[in-house]
């Protein structure tokens, strides 16, 4: 069986990403921060490894552990909700480091091995703020949209060698610990001058119909890694699919 690596499994997207490639009878390689062995069903085609994305030892490691890798998706990412001037620079590196560069990073060590045997898929999980400007997501859109335009070039610098790569750009998951994790980061907040503007998005947010859910996620990359023909840019989720479409 093919095997994948998934790159942030403790929750959110990466853990059903994990859940539905075991499902569907795959190999896992199931990486975390902090590896928990019972987030995910006991399976002889799971290993959980000990994986962060911005440490180079880390990843190391993990892809020489991980053995064999078909698939590799970059899951792993943090939010960060606030105007520039909300967000002093070690934390936009913070950002970029883990979202860009930890994606960069963990794409260049899975490439030889893929590169080598003529075949492999990178997945790489954006998002949709990346399809328009919004409020308080400068910084975070500008670290996804950094992977978008690296994912484009890189399909490009890979296909001689049989290795695809591919996009999935899921819509607003209020159901994964995205949100609490970026609100765990903001202990400063929101500067006073832009709290008006803050309240339009959260008011905003309150009416959406459309969401996305982790298995709308899990759905696409299963696409991006199992279907030749799959679009380089592919929206998972309702509100993913409507604002895409509302685009073109
Ligand atoms: N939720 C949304 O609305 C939304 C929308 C569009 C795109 N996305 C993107 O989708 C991806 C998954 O997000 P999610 O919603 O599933 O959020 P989540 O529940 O917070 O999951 C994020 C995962 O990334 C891991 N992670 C963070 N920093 C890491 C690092 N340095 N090395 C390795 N793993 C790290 C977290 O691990 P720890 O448990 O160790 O922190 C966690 O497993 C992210 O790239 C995010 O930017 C999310």
């Amino acid at each position: 069986m093919p095997t994948a690596l998934i790159t942030g499994c403790s929750s959110g997207f990466g853990l059903e990403t994990a859940r539905l490639f075991l499902d569907r009878g795959w190999d896992v390689v199931a990486t975390m921060r902090k590896p928990r062995e019972d987030v995910l069903p006991a399976s002889d085609r799971l290993k959980v490894l000990a994986l962060d994305v911005t440490d180079a030892a880390s990843i190391e490691r993990a892809v020489a552990d991980a053995g064999a890798i078909d698939v590799l998706v970059n899951n792993a990412g943090i939010g960060w909700l606030n105007p520039l001037e909300g967000t002093p620079i070690p934390t936009a590196r913070e950002i970029f480091e883990t979202n860009t560069l930890g994606t960069m990073a963990m794409t260049q060590a899975g490439i030889p091995q893929m590169r080598e045997r003529g075949s492999g898929v990178i997945v790489n999980v954006t998002s949709t703020v990346t399809l328009k400007p919004l409020h308080l997501l400068s910084v975070y859109t500008a670290s996804k949209a950094a992977v978008n335009a690296f994912t484009e070039c890189l399909a490009l610098e890979l296909e001689p060698f049989g290795v695809r790569a591919r996009i999935v750009l899921p819509g607003r998951a209020p159901e994964t610990r995205f949100g609490d994790n970026a609100r765990a980061r903001m202990t400063a907040g929101i500067p006073e001058a832009y709290a008006d503007i803050a309240q339009g998005v959260f008011a905003s947010w309150a009416q959406d119909s459309l969401v996305t859910r982790p298995l709308d996620v899990a759905e696409g990359v299963w696409r991006a890694a199992t279907d030749p023909n799959c679009p380089m840019h592919l929206p998972a989720g309702a509100d993913a699919v409507a604002q895409a479409a509302a685009l073109q």
